[in-house]
């Protein structure tokens, strides 16, 4: 008998394999072998192509492959057949580990804004919101900023239009909510802002601020560095120390900027802080009388200070980011880091 009549006797025997058949997992399984398996006679089939006539050899292969198909088919048939005769217990396996959902993160510099506030609002801070579409007056003009102030330039600002802008700073929440309330005044103020500076991995045109301000009648400059002092060491480590350097903001007067020991080397000086020993953190000083006055607050009985930071450099710092863009990529390899 040559291959090709062997392969149609091969078929008519799974015929009659497949009608005298009685349906066990192990009869199936014999049968899979004897068939698709690796000495199975499928395979045989295929092997001895070269044997078949060589004017045979495309109606052989033809059938061959449909045959291999049919086989495949009834035994895949079968094998469900199985599967449906077990009861739900049989086939479902409940000591199987369930499959976790994705679980979201916080944004690294909501959290480090969520802590900072945190530490205010422990303090007697109120949270207090404004819109990021500004007025100049509100982001300028009432912060004592003269017209001819750079930072009110096209290049710094974006306008949407003549006197309607982003905000550049959370500054203009301290006018509005002097006009909103009556000192004393305890707010904490964070936000995100928006300067027309061109991107890089040190500084990007969306970014965020938090803004202090403290009104009372009374209220000093010691009140301040006291309590900015008591948040550097909350917030970055008990055994921080500020320190206040002169600097000028048209909205305080004076004003200051404040460095922390850099809290990665200890004061040490290293690349962090430029072998310095210092990091700069943030922007304060006592509310100029001119800001006080614009906002209906009489600057002979009430004084005040406010603070600035920047959340997004103390992100960076804190985790050792040197790249400010991977905060606005949303690549979740890389958010989900924080937890
Ligand atoms: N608004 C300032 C800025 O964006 C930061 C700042 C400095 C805020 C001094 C203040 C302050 O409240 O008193 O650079």
């Amino acid at each position: 008998m040559d291959l090709y009549q062997e392969a149609k006797q091969n078929r008519i025997d799974f015929q009659s394999e497949i009608d005298a058949l009685e349906l066990t997992e192990q009869s199936v399984e014999n049968l899979r072998i004897k068939y698709l398996g690796k000495k199975g006679i499928i395979r045989y089939l295929f092997q001895g192509f070269s044997s078949v006539k060589p004017e045979e050899k495309k109606e052989y292969g033809q059938f061959v492959n449909v045959f291999k198909n049919e086989v495949e088919g009834k035994i895949e048939e079968l094998q469900e057949s199985l599967i449906k005769q077990k009861t739900v217990a049989e086939v479902f396996d409940h000591t199987m580990p369930g499959i976790r959902p994705q679980r979201g993160s916080l944004h690294p510099i909501s959290l480090t804004m969520r802590e900072i506030v945190k530490i205010f609002q422990e303090m007697g801070f109120d949270i207090e919101f404004g819109p990021e579409v500004e007025t100049d007056y509100y982001n300028f003009a009432a912060l004592n900023f003269p017209d001819n102030h750079p930072a009110r330039d096209m290049q710094d600002t974006f306008f949407v239009e003549k006197d309607i802008l982003l905000r550049t700073h959370t500054s203009p929440i301290q006018v509005r909510a002097m006009q909103k309330y009556q000192p004393p005044m305890r707010l904490i103020t964070p936000g995100r802002v928006f300067r027309n500076e061109a991107v890089s991995a040190r500084s990007h045109c969306i970014f965020h601020q938090i803004e202090g301000l403290y009104i009372d009648e009374n209220v000093t400059f010691a009140d301040l560095k006291t309590t900015i002092d008591i948040f550097a060491k909350r917030y970055f480590g008990k055994n921080v120390k500020t320190r206040f350097r002169p600097s000028f903001f048209p909205f305080v007067e004076p004003g200051a900027e404040v460095d922390v020991t850099c809290f990665i080397c200890g004061g040490e000086g290293c690349r962090v802080c430029k072998k310095t020993g210092w990091l700069e953190i943030m922007g304060c000083g006592m509310v100029d009388p001119n800001v006080l006055e614009e906002s209906g607050i009489d600057s002979e009985k009430y004084s005040g200070y406010a603070f600035g930071m920047g959340p997004d450099r103390i992100t960076m710092l804190k985790y050792g980011i040197d790249d400010i863009r991977l905060f606005f990529d949303s690549d979740i390899k890389f958010l989900k880091q924080f937890k």
